[in-house]
């Protein structure tokens, strides 16, 4: 990774906070995006001075196509191009379908689906206009595929998320040699996500209780499978989706 550029969405918080230290570690600079000032000065704190020149921080809105296309603007011209785009920025809520405004759909279906493809055409782009054979990670979930009961928006975004993220892979692969692949992680402690699901004792104890390992995910563990997945060593790696989930999915009858 020494060298390489990479763009990470969300970046201030979760996830994304630990992909970036990850990527800085293994000597890359780091574009980190998100939407208050404030968290993603934090979040530069915490990265530490070490790497502080290896680090950019976008105040930015996925939302927002003016703000994407700054963010490829601002990634160019402070490290000089760019390989790789995590698609990392969610938001999410728990809600019966059956209650759930349309603004709220809206809200996370901008956020989730409509952010993903922005910054993915805009940094796509880019790419074909500078052959470069750049690199794609979605983060989704397993309800992607499987049901989300309880986020209808997140799972129906998330869905979308996976079939743009295999059509990425055969268009943009066969005629630029761009890869797209994602990441489906199950509760990962340390996270927004996981805040969401640990909201009450009994909500924890079930979800621990459907991990058939038993813990939450960590940060650490997707940062490196991100890494894994970016590497020349995944060269070979499109359209693909990794699950981390400890095998949560598959635990249909707990034995
Ligand atoms: C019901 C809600 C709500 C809630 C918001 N809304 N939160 N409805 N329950 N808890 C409704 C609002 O009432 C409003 O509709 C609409 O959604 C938009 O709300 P805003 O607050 O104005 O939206 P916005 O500022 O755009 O915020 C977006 C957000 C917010 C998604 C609502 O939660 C957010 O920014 N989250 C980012 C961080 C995050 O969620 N990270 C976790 C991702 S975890 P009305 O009709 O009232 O106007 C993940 C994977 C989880 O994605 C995997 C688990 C295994």
């Amino acid at each position: 990774m020494k060298d390489k550029v990479i763009i990470v969405t969300g970046g201030s918080s979760g996830m994304g906070l630990y992909m970036a230290k990850r990527f800085l570690k293994e000597g890359a600079n780091v574009a980190i995006t998100g939407r208050n000032e404030e968290r993603l000065a934090a979040a530069k704190k915490q990265i530490g001075e070490d790497t502080e020149d290896r680090l950019l921080l976008i105040s930015m809105d996925v939302r927002n196509v003016e703000d994407v296309d700054r963010m490829v603007k601002e990634t160019v011209r402070s490290f000089g191009r760019i390989d790789a785009l995590v698609n990392n920025a969610a938001g999410n809520f728990i809600s019966p379908a059956e209650k759930l405004s349309a603004n709220g759909w809206n809200s996370v279906i901008n956020i989730v689906l409509n952010g993903t493809f922005y910054c993915s055409q805009a940094v796509g782009k880019y790419w074909i206009e500078n052959k470069i054979k750049g690199s794609i990670l979605n983060m989704v979930a397993t309800y992607a595929w499987n049901a989300g009961a309880g986020v209808i928006h997140s799972a129906s975004a998330k869905a979308g998320v996976l079939a743009m993220t295999r059509t990425l892979a055969v268009e943009w692969g066969q005629r630029y040699g761009i890869r797209a692949n994602a990441i489906a992680p199950g509760p990962i402690e340390r996270t927004g996500g996981a805040d969401k699901l640990f909201e009450s004792e009994e909500a924890a104890k079930r979800t621990l209780q459907s991990v058939p390992l038993g813990r939450l995910g960590t940060p650490e563990e997707i940062a490196g499978l991100a890494k894994f997945i970016l590497s020349e060593e995944a060269a070979y790696m499109n359209g693909e989706v990794v699950t981390l989930d400890g095998g949560q999915w598959l635990n249909q009858f707990p034995f």
